[in-house]
């Protein structure tokens, strides 16, 4: 694992800063970021991406807004925009790695906050030149942020952050949707879990399910009803925002996973498990 620090304390620190300061990242910070991005090539899923870390220009506080993106941007020092290929399941990959590239930049003292939207034919774009078919489905703002980063043990005892959160049993089933599952059954896991659970998500909608079948964890997508369409006529983008959320859900689970030594593989295969409704789609299992 390349982060100083344990990945779990890097998710209880990561919130969305919307408000940096003026005070540019040194060159050497930087480099390290984008050295760690460039070496990210391909997904969980096998998917091809490029990332690259740009610099801000004065005209992008603005250009945001008529990207689709909400929430305001204030004084971010530089973006990173990820290009990825037509492919099955490239936004689950594109969200995962992301994802990583955001838990690096926490490790080494920089505030990020993911931003969905129309970038594939933006200024952003121009700054990657994306080859024909070639799509940008969010970019991530960085800097210093203006606020004093959340400190763990602060975090512990307040738990700030999770009480936006949906609640362990609405998120984890025991076998089948309906059955909470305990903290005792998930065992190992449940902290795996718990920082699933604390995950940043488009609209902080969350739509991660997660369902212990054995040595199975199989994830599941609930679709928030109208969030793909009303996005999909807002922006006129391909861009599924929820099926991103799902690649950052992997990501904190895998990091974490293995930062607590606990080994285990991707797999698909649906199983013959009852949708919760007609939005829950599969994704996903992790065996361990
Ligand atoms: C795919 C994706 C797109 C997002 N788009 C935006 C955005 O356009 N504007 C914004 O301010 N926040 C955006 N966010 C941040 C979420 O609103 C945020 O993660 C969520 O509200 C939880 O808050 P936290 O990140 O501080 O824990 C996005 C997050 C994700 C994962």
């Amino acid at each position: 694992m390349p982060f100083a620090h344990p990945v779990e304390e890097l998710v209880e620190q990561r919130f969305s800063c919307r408000s940096y300061l003026s005070q540019p990242v040194e060159e050497q910070t930087l480099q390290r970021l984008t050295d760690y991005a460039a070496a990210l090539q391909t997904g969980p899923f096998g998917t091809q991406l490029r990332f690259s870390l740009v610099a801000a220009r004065e005209k992008d506080q603005k250009a945001l807004r008529k990207l689709g993106t909400y929430g305001f941007i204030k004084g971010a020092t530089g973006f990173i925009i990820g290009v990825i290929q037509d492919d099955e399941k490239n936004l689950e990959d594109f969200g995962y790695l992301m994802e990583s590239i955001i838990l690096f930049a926490t490790d080494i003292g920089l505030g990020t906050c993911w931003l969905g939207g129309t970038f594939t034919k933006s200024s952003f774009s121009e700054r990657v030149s994306p080859r024909p078919g070639e799509l940008i489905p969010a970019v991530v703002s960085l800097g210093y942020c203006a606020k004093k980063p959340r400190r763990f043990d602060a975090v512990i005892r307040n738990s700030a952050g999770a009480e936006r959160r949906l609640s362990w049993e609405q998120l984890f089933s025991d076998s089948r949707f309906g059955v909470p599952l305990s903290r005792e059954t998930a065992g190992d896991y449940a902290t795996t879990l718990e920082m699933v659970r604390r995950a940043p998500s488009a609209s902080n909608k969350q739509p991660w399910r997660i369902i212990k079948d054995g040595n199975r964890w199989h994830f599941f997508l609930q679709r928030t009803p109208g969030y793909r369409e009303r996005m999909l006529v807002r922006l006129f983008t391909v861009a599924d925002m929820q099926r991103i959320d799902m690649g950052i859900a992997m990501c904190h689970f895998e990091l974490v996973a293995r930062d607590h030594g606990l080994d285990g593989r991707w797999e698909i295969n649906t199983p013959a498990i009852e949708k919760y409704d007609e939005f829950t789609e599969y994704t996903v299992s992790w065996v361990s």
